[in-house]
């Protein structure tokens, strides 16, 4: 999958994808991630990106000039179109099957916005659709972009270690994960239950799908529906 990200601020992505798994996801050639400055594409010597809004009001608004030189420039650089997404607290809100979604496709073009937002003209301009990472909002997208690299990347072929280590995660089943134990099997007078040390598989899984229902819902009761 090849990933691009538009954004004023590309070294803020070095650490995520320097470390773990996404390192060794580029590393073994399974992703492709290009980060572009938006900077580089202002039209004037104050490289500027940004300016006051129409009608006034606090903060300010990305420039369309910058946004749409960058993506067309950026767009040229790989073989298929890519699915272009723009970080915003007014996007739909991104969540597990979106990131499955997502995993399918050949490339994604991510574009991380600053100040107030952006000048509406980039959505309707490149056809954008519009992700929101939870109903809070951040200083800008690019936090919210690196969390959708990555929940999209850990679930590509060949990415994760374990084949299945993906398949028991939290919400994949539209549940929470079953607890999860390691050695020692005691700790601090704290158990760990006897069915998972009995080796009886089957029992195990009627207990792990029990205990994850028990959980969801008592703490996410809306999963439920
Ligand atoms: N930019 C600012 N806040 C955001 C959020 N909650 N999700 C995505 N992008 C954002």
């Amino acid at each position: 999958m090849r990933i691009d990200v538009l954004t004023l601020f590309p070294e803020m992505f070095q650490s995520p994808l320097g470390c773990s798994i996404l390192k060794r996801a580029r590393d073994n050639g399974l992703i492709d991630v290009v980060l572009t400055n938006i900077r580089d594409f202002a039209a004037d010597n104050y490289k500027r990106v940004d300016d006051k809004p129409y009608g006034g009001g606090p903060g300010m608004v990305m420039m369309p000039g910058p946004v749409f030189d960058c993506f067309e420039y950026v767009e040229k650089l790989g073989t298929e179109k890519g699915r272009v997404i723009l970080l915003t607290p007014q996007g739909q809100k991104f969540n597990q099957a979106k990131a499955a979604e997502l995993s399918k496709e050949g490339r994604l073009i991510l574009i991380a916005g600053r100040y107030e937002g952006f000048d509406e003209r980039i959505r309707i301009g490149l056809g954008a659709e519009q992700i929101s990472i939870g109903d809070y909002v951040l200083s800008g997208g690019e936090l919210a972009a690196m969390v959708v690299v990555d929940a999209v990347v850990r679930l590509l072929a060949g990415v994760l270690g374990d084949e299945d280590s993906a398949k028991d995660d939290s919400f994949s089943e539209g549940l929470l994960e079953y607890p999860q134990y390691t050695r020692p099997s005691s700790f601090r007078n704290m158990k760990v239950p006897e069915i998972l040390l009995s080796g009886d598989h089957g029992k195990i899984a009627e207990w792990r799908r029990r205990q994850a229902l028990e959980r969801t819902k008592k703490c996410r009761p809306d999963l439920l529906g």
